[in-house]
């Protein structure tokens, strides 16, 4: 459905649904059962007293929320709804309470034994309700006249009462279960010698190998459901078969595992339906399918089957559905034609044969001959050339699904003028043109257009004009390059799964908008301007992003079960507003790369203050945009919060403490790149899940919280990164109409360079926090966070020494120290540091020799890593550490502190800038600040200029490199 966050072949879950379908349309077909009952309102006969009272004690037991019962009232109980009386007799031989579906019209609650007084009853009907957490009643086993008995779907839990062995009469058995039900013996089965139905799919009979001799027990059976119950046996053969009047078979969804034959069912010659679908099947497509005469479906897809289709297919004279996608035919279209049997093409209907490995190109045949064929999913193979002509010929041709596949060529209106019963048209990812006409009007009324990558022409199709049924749309990346046309905003009014990514599409979006039905919607990459208008109720997926919007966000954005905003990159100014706090389901909003400002409302303006529950965010990123303010109360009602990014703001204050008492899931904090100040709130480190911190480029002081060590997302390995994946990924769609696609995405500096990081980001253990006015020792407790892949604390004041213990970031690739006044030697588990690929220790007061060995040794430009401190010596620098007296051993240094807010001292002698850089590095971000320093030293300013433009230059350089 549309929330699928993961990415799966959603053809298959189609297949499989139709498979579904499939079998419960046979299932239906199998159910006819005589009662020899009369409608209560036909009936002569009034109710036998005795069994008055035991409905009314067993609806008593019952819970009827909503009053399904509620005409179970007055004497005369055959009249009641659901109950049947015997016009003969007069007692009721038929109770039929099947629920509904959805559960909403169920009954639940308890089963009274006192169905026990219906010593009559023929047929009981209690499917499609809600019976949580009760076992089949064993009792059911003594209502010994039951010919009927349907208890599917209504999640029962727990043992199938082998007491429903006693019921000897019965023709009719359904268990078919959604809940956890199961069985372990299965022998009470053969006494049920009349059964001709028989359905226990889903019920877990996994301890069960020898399954078939029993059901063998059951020679009048006709149906035989076995879907899901986890069956790992399947015998080769079956010596006396009793099974001869078996019709369909449906053994779906088994753990069967083993070779496509021997197997004894391909010696059922009565079976009409088939259905082995994901089994782990093995093989090639067995010759014995030639001996299945009767056949009228077939559905093997999603085992492992290899090879063309038998050449004993020609003898399934009455083969209508064919399901083989998932297999691996690996042969030409051309071939597979010829295999379909002769003598039933004109009754074929549905051929589902995508995912089988196919190819070659569409061959030219004798289409009056598949004057039936309804269904044709061809998608996913390898088919080459043209769409032939003859397509246009299917009149009974409803779905027409082409996608993924290398076909070329020209589609016309040839091909399509006479499908009035298509309903589907799937073409997806081929390099297929569709030209009509633009007066073109089409014969049908689709459902589901899916032309993603086509070759539209530059043009708006105006034949879309007439597609006013459509509920799912997709013409992302068709060359498209025009305005959209005011008729689109009626005919997509009706769609649900709305999908023009990446076309090059100008126009504004309608302010009818709200009105539209969609669900999920993507307009991305494309030249839409203009504001935004109120957003369509049902919405739940809405990516506007990388468009030329402008104008304030709505007011009101409507939308109440949104998940899903994506707006970045565009150019959206004003202010955030309070009705983003009514967005209550609100997962994932990117406003990034707009022109918002502002501060951030606090939701309690405008807000009645009861009325504020928390936000469901999940993911949040304004980054790139001129918001201001103190950091944003609203946050505080974003609990499940695992990604901020609110870098490259203008935001100020200092970092409150409640960070880390109320965003407790917080995974990724970015404020890099603002104006926050004050120290790294000790409260921080309480965000146990934190891996992801870069407080770059603000004006932090103080020191590191030793507690840092508790931020256990830097020490261990992700446990819940199945949640992370859920709020950095997402992608959602129908069927093959993947919209709305998101993974979270920024570059990080690391390794000296801006890498773009998309989805994989999650696996990124990052602390960042320089160019900040950090002073103190860096605690050895820094050491302890062993997952740390990129670790900078360069440009700030850090004294004392590199952390002893440096060595244990094992997973360190990219370790930046440089620009401090770091002092004593280097340790020598540096060495150790084998993933490290970007080391940088420079301007600091290092001394001693450097140490040297493993990684080390690999690292590029070694010489600039140790550039600054004057008093390193050994390779890869050009002094010796034998010759001690060249070595200065301690720098020459003045100093003086400037102001409170920074410090700094200006090396002298080899002529570079200490502690200014921190000045520069901060101030070159801050043009308010920056002005204000000039003017304090001016002076300093021209005496430091040239060193600083080099050496700024070099340093952009490493970042944009
Ligand atoms: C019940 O009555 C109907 C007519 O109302 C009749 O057709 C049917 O045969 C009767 N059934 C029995 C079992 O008497
Ligand atoms: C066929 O079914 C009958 C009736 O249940 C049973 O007695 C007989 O043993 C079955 N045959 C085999 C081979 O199982
Ligand atoms: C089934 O088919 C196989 C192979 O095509 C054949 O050898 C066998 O005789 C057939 N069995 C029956 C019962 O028709
Ligand atoms: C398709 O067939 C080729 C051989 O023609 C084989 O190498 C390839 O693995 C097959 N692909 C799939 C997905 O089964």
């Amino acid at each position: 459905m549309f929330m699928a966050k993961t990415i799966m072949y959603t053809l298959q879950l189609s297949c499989i649904q139709i498979a579904i379908a499939l079998l419960l349309f046979t299932q239906a077909k199998g159910t006819t059962e005589d009662t020899s009952a009369l409608h209560p309102n036909d009936a002569p006969a009034s109710c036998v007293a005795g069994e008055r009272s035991a409905l009314l004690s067993f609806r008593a037991g019952l819970s009827d929320p909503c009053n399904l019962l509620s005409s179970w009232k007055g004497d005369d109980c055959c009249r009641w709804k659901g109950v049947y009386c015997s016009n003969r007799t007069g007692h009721v031989v038929k109770l039929d309470l099947q629920g509904s579906d959805d559960y909403r019209q169920a009954l639940a609650g308890n089963i009274s034994s006192s169905l026990l007084g219906l010593q009559h009853l023929r047929y009981l009907d209690l499917s499609d309700n809600g019976f949580y957490k009760i076992q089949i009643p064993e009792f059911m086993g003594s209502l010994h006249q039951l010919r009927y008995l349907d208890l599917s779907s209504s999640l029962f839990i727990g043992r199938i009462p082998p007491q429903l062995g006693n019921l000897s009469n019965l023709q009719y058995l359904n268990l078919e279960s959604y809940s956890d039900t199961y069985s372990t013996d299965i022998s009470w089965l053969s006494r049920l010698t009349s059964l001709e139905h028989l359905d226990m799919s889903q019920v877990n009979l996994s301890t069960i190998v020898h399954w078939l001799p029993v059901v063998n027990m059951l020679p009048t059976l006709k149906f035989l459901g076995l879907s899901a119950c986890q069956l790992r046996t399947c015998p080769d053969s079956l010596q006396l078969s009793n099974l001869t009047s078996l019709e369909t078979l449906d053994l779906s969804d088994n753990q069967f595992h083993k070779r496509s034959r021997p197997n004894w069912f391909w010696d059922l010659t009565s079976l009409k339906y088939l259905y082995i679908w994901e089994n782990g099947f093995y093989g090639p497509f067995p010759d014995e399918i030639g001996n299945m005469t009767a056949i009228v479906e077939l559905d093997f897809i999603y085992n492992n089957l290899v090879g063309m289709l038998p050449p004993s297919m020609k003898n399934l004279c009455n083969l209508e559905k064919l399901a083989s996608a998932g297999n691996n035919m690996n042969g030409s279209i051309t071939e597979l034609f010829h295999r379909l049997p002769n003598c039933s093409w004109n009754k074929l209907q549905d051929l589902f044969l995508a995912e089988s490995n196919l190819t070659g190109s569409l061959p030219s045949i004798p289409v009056q001959r598949l004057s039936n064929l309804s269904r044709l999913y061809l998608a996913n193979n390898s088919l080459t050339g043209h769409v032939p002509v003859w397509i246009g010929e299917l009149k009974q041709l409803t779905t027409l699904a082409l996608n993924s596949n290398n076909l070329d060529g020209v589609i016309h209106e040839g091909h399509l003028s006479r499908l009035e019963m298509l309903e589907k048209l799937v073409l997806s990812d081929n390099s297929i043109a569709i030209r009509v006409s633009p007066k073109w009007v089409p014969p049908f009324s689709l459902k589901q257009i899916h032309l993603r990558s086509c070759q539209l022409g530059s043009k708006f199709p105006t034949w879309l004009r007439w597609q006013t049924h459509v509920w799912s749309l997709d013409i992302s990346n068709t060359s498209i390059n025009d305005m959209i046309p005011d008729w689109f905003w009626i005919s997509a009014s009706s769609v649900e799964y709305l999908n023009v990514q990446n076309n090059q599409i100008t126009g504004v979006l309608p302010s009818t908008m709200e009105f539209m039905r969609g669900k999920g919607m993507d307009f991305s990459s494309n030249q839409l301007g203009g504001p935004i208008p109120k957003l369509p109720i049902n919405i739940t997926g809405l990516d506007l992003s990388q468009n030329n919007l402008v104008g304030p966000l709505p007011l009101d954005f409507g939308a109440p079960r949104l998940e899903t905003l994506l707006l970045y990159n565009n150019m959206i100014s004003g202010v955030i507003p309070s009705s983003l706090c009514k967005l209550q389901s609100l997962q994932l909003l990117d406003l990034s790369r707009n022109n918002l400002n502002g501060s951030i409302t606090d939701c309690l303006v405008n807000e009645s203050s009861t009325s504020m529950a928390g936000l469901s965010i999940t993911n949040l990123s304004l980054r790139n945009n001129n918001l201001s303010g103190a950091f944003p109360l609203l946050l505080q009602k974003c609990t499940r919060l695992m990604f901020l990014d609110l870098s490259n703001n203008q935001f100020y204050g200092t970092l409150p403490a409640w960070i880390g008492e109320k965003l407790l899931s917080l995974s990724f904090l970015r404020l890099r790149s603002n104006m926050f100040h004050g120290h790294i709130p000790v409260e921080l480190t309480k965000l146990v899940n934190l891996q992801y911190l870069d407080l770059a480029y603000n004006n932090i002081s103080g020191s590191i919280p030793r507690s840092i060590g508790n931020c256990t997302g830097m020490t261990q390995t992700r446990g819940n990164s199945d949640n992370l994946q859920y709020a950095f990924n997402y992608i959602s769609g129908v069927n093959d109409n993947v919209l709305v696609v998101y993974s979270e995405n920024f570059t990080v500096l690391t390794k000296g360079q801006e890498r773009l990081y998309t989805g994989e980001i999650i696996y990124m253990v990052n602390l960042d926090l320089s160019c900040n006015s950090l002073t103190g020792e860096i605690p050895e407790e820094i050491t302890t966070l062993v997952e740390l892949k990129s670790l900078n604390l360069s440009w700030n004041n850090f004294v004392v020494k590199i952390p002893e213990n440096v060595g244990a970031l094992i997973q360190v690739e990219s370790l930046d120290l440089s620009h401090n006044d770091l002092s004593g030697e280097i340790p020598a588990g540096l060495s150790a540091l084998m993933s490290l690929s970007r080391l940088n220790l420079s301007y600091n007061n290092l001394r001693g020799k450097i140490p040297t060995g493993n990684q080390l040794q690999t690292l590029e430009d070694p010489a600039s890593i140790y550039i600054g401190n004057p008093g390193l010596c050994g390779s890869p620098l050009s002094w010796n550490c034998s010759h001690p007296e060249q070595v200065p051993t301690t720098r020459e240094r003045k100093g003086d502190a400037m102001s409170d807010m920074v410090s700094f001292s200006l090396a002298t002698g080899s002529g570079y800038v200490m502690g200014l850089w921190v000045v520069f590095c901060t101030f070159l971000f801050k043009r308010r600040w920056r002005a204000a320093w000039y003017s304090l030293c001016d002076n300093l300013y021209d005496h430091v200029y040239v060193q600083v433009a080099v050496t700024w230059a070099s340093f952009r350089g490493r970042i944009n490199g």
